[in-house]
């Protein structure tokens, strides 16, 4: 089963950049840039991980960002990833990045957008991994500064595929950005919300996303099943949920296994991510591998899964069933 994860062809949907930064990087940026870090190894900064919600887990991550200054910071952080999921047979990754958690310490938005770009461009030239972007706003800012780095945004409308939200839930329901998220859907950008496991307010939370801002995924979604008529309408729209097994760990202490069972048997289009790979030292294989353990899912099951994150990206049909084919061919094969 190990083997069959590993080698299948896969997607990634929900990935922040930022949460990709793996501590040799970090440190080598740090030196190049005169950065302070509260440790003296990378071994010293990853025994330093203590996440055990979501605010915890969150201070560490924007701490870890000082060093990303550069363009060609953003450059390394982002072909670094896409160099790590090419090696895992991820073949397509929508990627999440956090603007204002860099212009608010002073770099600009061209830096932080043209350094992941050019990544990307040449990790496909060079890798043949495929990827696309997605603008995330950090929901405890103001809706105003949200709207003004979606006008940032504008000269580079055609490197965004989409706009999300991240950060801390508590007190920042979907509608805070209600206006923002309307004016991003005009602008032809596809729109998701994390909604992540076990929030204040998550059920109503997730109602708000497919209700009130008519969001085309939803990321983490877990507690979308404590209302049947919420999951039949999530199902009804053929909404993707975006899960994150190892990150939930860290909040519910499970990977989540029975709520991914339920959502499989009820048909919803669930997806299995990383969230913050360098952070909870699990990339997708990983994610998929200790799932697969503790749900013992079967090969279909995990072919299901893998499907769904093809047929829920934002992508052309025909993009879409070209990686649909690769992975049946696959299976077809390794079945
Ligand atoms: N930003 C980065 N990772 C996040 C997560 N899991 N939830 C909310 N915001 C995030
Ligand atoms: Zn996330």
């Amino acid at each position: 089963m190990q083997h069959f994860i590993e080698k299948m062809p896969k997607a990634e949907l929900h990935v922040h950049l930022e949460g990709t930064l793996e501590p040799e990087l970090s440190f080598q940026l740090a030196k190049k840039n005169g950065a302070e870090l509260a440790y003296k190894t990378p071994e010293a900064l990853v025994a330093a991980y203590d996440f055990h919600d979501l605010p915890s887990f969150l201070n560490i991550y924007y701490a870890g960002m000082n060093v990303l200054v550069e363009e060609d910071d953003f450059y390394q952080l982002t072909f670094a990833y896409l160099t790590k999921a090419r090696s895992q047979e991820t073949l397509y990754a929508e990627l999440f990045f956090d603007p204002q958690a860099h212009t608010s310490r002073g770099i600009s938005f061209d830096t932080v957008i043209t350094g992941i770009h050019q990544a990307q461009v040449n990790a496909e030239k060079k890798m043949g991994i495929k990827s696309q972007l997605i603008m995330c706003f950090l929901r405890e800012m103001s809706a105003e500064s949200a709207m003004q780095h979606l006008v940032l945004a504008k000269p580079y409308r055609n490197w965004l595929v989409g706009v999300g939200l991240d950060s801390d839930e508590r007190n920042n329901p979907p509608v805070k950005f209600a206006e923002v998220f309307s004016e991003a859907k005009a602008m032809g950008l596809k729109l998701t919300m994390h909604c992540d496991v076990n929030q204040q307010n998550s059920l109503m939370h997730i109602k708000q996303c497919v209700s009130d801002i008519q969001v085309d995924r939803i990321d983490h979604g877990i507690n979308s099943l404590e209302c049947e008529v919420l999951c039949e309408l999530i199902k009804h729209k053929k909404l993707g949920l975006t899960v994150c097994p190892v990150s939930n760990q860290f909040v519910v202490q499970s990977l989540t296994s029975d709520e991914i069972h339920k959502m499989l048997k009820k048909d919803m289009l669930v997806t299995i991510n990383s969230d913050d790979p360098a952070y909870f030292r699990a990339y997708l294989n990983e994610n998929l591998i200790e799932l697969q353990k503790e749900g013992k899912f079967n090969q279909n099951q995990i072919v299901t899964l893998v499907g769904n994150a093809f047929k829920v990206a934002w992508l052309d049909n025909a993009t879409q069933n070209d990686y649909l084919q690769q992975l049946h061919r696959y299976v077809s094969q390794h079945i």
